[in-house]
């Protein structure tokens, strides 16, 4: 029971029996509604059927006799006929007003509702979120890659309901963190909107729930729900550009990075120059800021760095960034001035 206990708020719960918003939570509540509807009827028939089982399980009469045949009853076609329909229409009923339920239309930010607007573009084979607006205040500019970071929303608090704009930069992913909500497809050439709103901190994992190429198995969500003025610090620090080089050999560093293509595909805001400003790969300007790397496969230090730096696919078979064999002095160069990008 404790390890069961225990297991209920560890991170890697991916429960949907544990929900931590509302529509994760009605989710569940239909999911049981229907498990009920549909386990009374299974006892109700094979009850039946086990009671004309055992009843008749010894012959009464000769044992050449036929049975009583019996045909037609307009009573029973119609009540067999209609009280399907009536437990279908029931279910339609059922699945339709959570399906409504769970896509609200945005709020307006005001008094007691600060709402958070995030683009999430699926990438073969990692997520990149782009902040709009939250409570208002426009955030464009803010990017980041594989963790999302949201504010609670405590049920008797204020709302901070997170309206996600998913988005596919090529093939069909989806989006899904079991504890929070449904899943919603990222479709190419079309925005979908999904609704967040937990109602408790924590860390919260999620798997891309589409298949999506070889790596969809490690397509992984993270999600971190802080208390409002770690968000709004959160934001504070995403939205600056990366720190300056302090010293020689720090700028040496950074010269060492920008010298090297991955400023083709990756992005690190700057206040100097704009040379690192590719869009292919994630936006590296706060990498540091980030518990993994490889979207959710490893955990984000120097060691697995250089790993992913020097040979992507040993880590991450079939991954579309190429390794890069530096030498060691400019792989110390690079890997020093990535762990600067905090
Ligand atoms: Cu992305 Cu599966």
């Amino acid at each position: 029971m404790l390890a069961v206990l225990a297991a209920a708020t560890a991170p890697e719960n991916l429960s949907t029996f544990s929900p931590a918003s509302p529509a994760a939570e009605w989710t569940r509540e239909l999911f049981v509604l229907v498990a009920a509807i549909t386990g009374g009827i299974l006892v109700l028939v094979e009850g039946v059927l086990f009671y004309a089982l055992i009843r008749s399980r010894r012959r009464t009469g000769p044992a050449d006799a036929e049975p009583p045949q019996v045909y037609g009853s307009k009573p029973i076609e119609i009540a067999w006929t209609l009280a399907p329909l009536l437990v279908v229409f029931v279910l339609v009923l059922l699945v339709g007003r959570v399906l409504w339920e769970v896509r609200p239309d945005p709020v307006a930010a005001s008094a007691g509702v600060q709402p958070l607007h995030v683009t999430v573009i699926g990438h073969q084979w990692w997520w990149e979120y782009r902040y709009d607006t939250y409570d208002g205040r426009d955030l464009g500019g803010i990017v980041t890659a594989n963790e999302l970071h949201i504010p609670v929303s405590p049920p008797n608090g204020v709302q901070r309901p997170v309206y996600l704009n998913l988005q596919s930069a090529d093939v069909c992913h989806s989006f899904w963190i079991p504890r929070l909500g449904g899943k919603t497809d990222l479709l190419p050439g079309r925005a979908n909107t999904m609704w967040l709103q937990a109602n408790e901190p924590g860390l919260f994992l999620g798997q891309c729930a589409e298949y999506c190429g070889t790596q969809h198995a490690n397509m992984l969500l993270r999600v971190v729900v802080e208390s409002p003025e770690d968000f709004e610090r959160y934001l504070a620090a995403e939205a600056k550009p990366a720190a300056d080089p302090t010293d020689k050999v720090a700028l040496a560093n950074k010269e060492a990075f920008r010298s090297q293509s991955c400023v083709n595909c990756h992005t690190v805001r700057d206040k100097q120059d704009t040379r690192a400003n590719g869009t292919f790969g994630p936006d590296l300007t706060h990498l540091m800021a980030r518990k993994t790397i490889a979207a959710g496969m490893i955990p984000n230090t120097p060691e697995n760095l250089r790993k992913w730096v020097f040979s992507p696919e040993s880590v991450k078979p079939g991954c579309l960034m190429a390794g890069f064999d530096l030498g060691e002095k400019d792989m110390k160069a690079v890997i020093d001035h990535l762990t600067t990008l905090k």
